[in-house]
């Protein structure tokens, strides 16, 4: 069963996954002590953070919650490009524990070096780095992290992260988690607004090939939760 969440709003459909971030951060806090949650970059979380920082600062002991990055562009942090500096700037107040990408160097260097941050964090039954909440973003090409359709990105591969080499969407070096790493996420949460991104979504949800749908199904296999957070105009008829 696909869980499809439609929101009239944009506004409408970033304060209901603000909440429903907190509550599933809450109730890993609950069960483990602790909660990962990963971040996205893209313009539709960041309404999201907005609302999490500006409501729900207050509702959680963020002390026990990490942050990661799922994705992220090569270059110096103080890039206008970096995805982290962006998020951060809005999600500056919360005291979490953050595994901020080192991209100041190659993605080889930079993708290497992730990977071995994820490594503290806590495991899931398979060996994995257990993401309490991933969000995703989407492309309206069906990109989501830097894997990208019909591109060397989505080779299989046991890595937890990859270096990411002729993005077709600038710039063009990155790093990503890989479609492996989905089988760490215990709640993944898309987020996607805007009519662009309608066909792509609704491709996806009649499971196509593309990144999106390929991540979808990966972390379902290992039992994790994926959720649609979509407005009214990406909402498939
Ligand atoms: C990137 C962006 C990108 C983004 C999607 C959706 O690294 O190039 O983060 O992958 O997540 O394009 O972005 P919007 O939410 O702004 O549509």
């Amino acid at each position: 069963m696909k869980n499809i969440l439609v929101f009239e709003t944009k506004e409408q459909l970033a304060e209901a996954a603000a909440q429903a971030t907190i509550d599933l951060l809450r109730a890993a806090i609950d069960a483990y002590g602790s909660a990962t949650w990963v971040l996205a970059g893209g313009s539709t979380p960041l309404a999201s953070y907005k609302s999490i920082v500006e409501k729900h600062s207050q509702s959680l002991d963020w002390q026990k919650v990490t942050f990661a990055l799922g994705d992220e562009r090569i270059g110096e942090h103080t890039s206008p490009d970096n995805n982290w500096a962006a998020i951060d700037a809005v999600l500056a107040p919360l005291p979490a524990q953050r595994l901020r990408p080192n991209v100041d160097q190659t993605a080889e260097n930079a993708a290497k070096e992730y990977e071995q941050q994820l490594t503290s964090l806590a495991k899931n039954d398979i060996g994995l780095p257990r993401f309490d909440v991933m969000w995703l973003g989407l492309g309206d090409d069906g990109h989501t992290l830097s894997l990208f359709p019909h591109h060397e990105s989505l080779s299989p591969t046991a890595q937890l992260v990859i270096p990411v080499h002729d993005s077709p969407k600038p710039p063009r070096d990155r790093i990503s988690m890989t479609l492996r790493a989905l089988l760490g996420a215990e709640n993944v949460m898309i987020l996607a607004s805007g009519a662009e991104k309608r066909d792509a979504i609704k491709s996806a949800i009649a499971a196509d090939n593309s990144p999106i749908a390929l991540a979808a199904s990966i972390a379902q296999t290992h039992d994790g939760v994926v959720s649609w957070y979509v407005d009214a105009s990406a909402a498939p008829n």
